[in-house]
């Protein structure tokens, strides 16, 4: 392999950009010719391409976003689209590339190393759903931007003696609310992977007012529920002023976090060293701190398994007498 190429796909997350300078630096570093594909693979069928060297990728390792730009191709997921890409790929004689994405981008990367093209997926997605890897690039960055919502609204809430709804995202995923609830110290914790009633999240609103508590705190991810339509339940429910605060694109920006900048560097390294090795179809992650790799059709077919555990932890120390 003598020429390799990098591209971010779907929604973006904070450490696509130390992947990418990885990616980059660690291609030179080998000896390799290093392209990057812009706006994911759009900009692949669109020949949006340029050759990158140490220079492009300084100064980019703390920033959130990602200076190649990401898409959502429809064109891509036909055959046409991706006969396309692969025409192109050929025409800048590159053998390999490193798709920097979530599950969809992955499947991309499977249909591109079938027609020819190895590729190495790398977990780039706020979500944390991808069941082969403890954690993907961006989670991180991700909940400590909830969390730092969290700090602010809870200054208003105790003011007020406000109940705060905070809603945040994850598609289907539970991870983020799981991670920055634990951490938040929130009161109720609502994912889409555990069912949960409204009269256990208004007890423990209630326990929690008998015992003194000035404010509290509930998370629900995007994918359990409609934040809106719980506050009004609650209200129905309870004699306490309820409002909710929807957290959107805030929790993708910023700066990058220590733990996803280093995530990110380890992973773009291992990507490039299996193109290097003549590999594609797989995908790099990290499992009890080891990075590893995986057949991207394993990877894809590997159901997430929440952590149960963790969330009954959340739910004891956040109110012990409410169980
Ligand atoms: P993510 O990678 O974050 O999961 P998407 O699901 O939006 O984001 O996927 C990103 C892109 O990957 C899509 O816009 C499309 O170009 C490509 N893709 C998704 N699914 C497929 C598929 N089944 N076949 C080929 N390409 C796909
Ligand atoms: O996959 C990342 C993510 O931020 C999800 O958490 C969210 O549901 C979705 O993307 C939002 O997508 P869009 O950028 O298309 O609004």
């Amino acid at each position: 392999m003598k020429n390799v190429a990098v591209l971010t796909s779907g929604g973006d997350a904070p450490g696509m950009n130390a992947a990418i300078r990885s990616v980059v630096r660690s291609s030179i570093s080998m000896g390799l010719n290093v392209f990057g594909i812009n706006k994911g693979y759009n900009g692949l069928i669109r020949g949006d391409i340029h050759q990158m060297n140490m220079a492009s990728v300084a100064d980019i390792i703390q920033k959130g976003g990602t200076i190649l730009r990401t898409a959502r191709s429809e064109e891509f997921k036909t055959e046409e689209g991706q006969n396309k890409a692969v025409s192109i790929a050929k025409v800048f004689n590159i053998d390999g590339i490193v798709v920097i994405g979530g599950d969809g981008s992955f499947m991309g990367a499977k249909k591109l190393t079938e027609k020819g093209i190895a590729c190495i997926g790398v977990p780039g997605t706020i979500d944390n759903d991808l069941a082969y890897t403890d954690y993907t690039i961006g989670f991180d960055t991700a909940v400590n931007n909830v969390l730092d919502a969290v700090n602010k609204i809870r200054d208003t809430s105790t003011s007020h003696e406000r109940v705060s709804i905070i809603e945040v995202m994850g598609r289907n995923s539970g991870d983020i609310a799981l991670y920055s609830g634990l951490a938040g110290g929130a009161e109720s914790i609502i994912v889409p992977e555990v069912e949960y009633s409204v009269e256990d999240v208004c007890r423990r609103l209630i326990i929690g007012r008998n015992r003194g508590k000035l404010h509290s705190i509930i998370i629900i991810a995007e994918g359990a529920g409609d934040a809106k339509e719980l506050e009004e339940q609650i209200r129905q429910r309870v004699d306490m002023d309820v409002r909710t605060s929807i957290l959107g694109y805030i929790q993708r920006g910023g700066n990058t976090t220590a733990a996803d900048r280093v995530l990110a560097s380890r992973l773009g390294a291992r990507a490039v060293e299996l193109l290097a090795e003549g590999k594609g179809g797989r995908v790099v992650g990290i499992k009890d701190n080891k990075i590893v790799d995986v057949d991207i059709s394993n990877a894809l077919s590997m159901k997430k398994e929440f952590d149960h555990e963790l969330y009954k932890l959340a739910t004891t120390l956040s109110s012990r007498d409410a169980q």
